[in-house]
C-alpha cells in the first residue's frame, strides 16, 4: 500500500515490524484489503510523531483521510505531536490545526540520492536558511556565515 503511494520502498516485513512497534495505528479496510494506513510513535505520555499517512488514490477526496488523522490524533490525546509530510500536504495538515515549526530540525539517515530528491522536491529549507527575524542575530551565525 505504501509502495503504491510511493511513500516507502521498504519490504512488507519491514513495514510489519515498524507498524507493530508503533504506539498508535489506523488501518482502513475495503473488505479484506487494506486501502489506508497511518501510524504514530509515542513515549505514551508526552511526545508523539505521526508517520506513513496514506490512502489509496481511488478512495481519496471523500473525508477518509480526515477520519484517519482524527482517529490517530485521538489515540495521542494529551500529547504533543510532530510530523513530517510531503510538500504537497502541508496545507492539509494546517487545516487539521498543525502549525509549521520554525525550530524543527531533521537528520535523515538516507542516501545521497534520496536526500537530493528530498531537497529538489522541497522537503528542506535551503542549507543555512535563516528567517528574516533571525538572520542578523549573532547566535545564529554559523561558520558558513561568519566566513562571508
Ligand atoms: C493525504 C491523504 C491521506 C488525504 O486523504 P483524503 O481522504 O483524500 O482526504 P480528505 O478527503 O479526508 O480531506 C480532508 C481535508 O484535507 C484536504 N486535503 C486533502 N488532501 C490535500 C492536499 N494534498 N493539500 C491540501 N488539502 C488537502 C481536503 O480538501 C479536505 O479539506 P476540507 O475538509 O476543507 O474540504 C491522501 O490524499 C493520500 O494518501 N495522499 C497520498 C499520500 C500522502 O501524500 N500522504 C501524506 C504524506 S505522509
Amino acid at each position: 500500500m505504501l509502495k503504491r503511494s510511493q511513500l516507502s520502498d521498504h519490504t512488507a516485513e519491514e513495514q510489519k515490524f515498524v507498524f507493530e512497534n508503533s504506539y498508535g495505528v489506523v488501518f482502513v479496510y475495503d473488505d479484506e484489503k487494506i486501502v489506508g494506513v497511518a501510524r504514530a510513535l509515542s513515549d505514551g505520555l508526552m511526545q508523539a510523531a505521526i508517520y506513513n499517512v496514506a490512502l489509496d488514490e481511488e478512495y481519496q477526496g471523500h473525508g477518509i483521510g480526515r477520519e484517519m488523522i482524527n482517529r490517530l490524533v485521538a489515540q495521542l490525546k494529551g500529547q504533543n505531536i510532530i510530523l513530517y509530510t510531503h510538500p504537497q500536504t502541508v496545507l492539509m495538515y494546517e487545516k487539521f490545526g498543525f502549525r509549521r515549526a520554525k525550530t524543527a530540525l531533521e537528520l535523515f539517515d538516507a542516501g545521497e540520492e534520496e536526500l537530493k530528491w528530498m531537497d529538489d522536491t522541497g522537503f528542506f529549507l535551503p542549507e543555512g536558511f535563516r528567517f528574516c527575524d533571525e538572520y542578523k542575530r549573532e547566535d545564529m551565525k554559523g561558520p558558513k556565515w561568519q566566513s562571508k
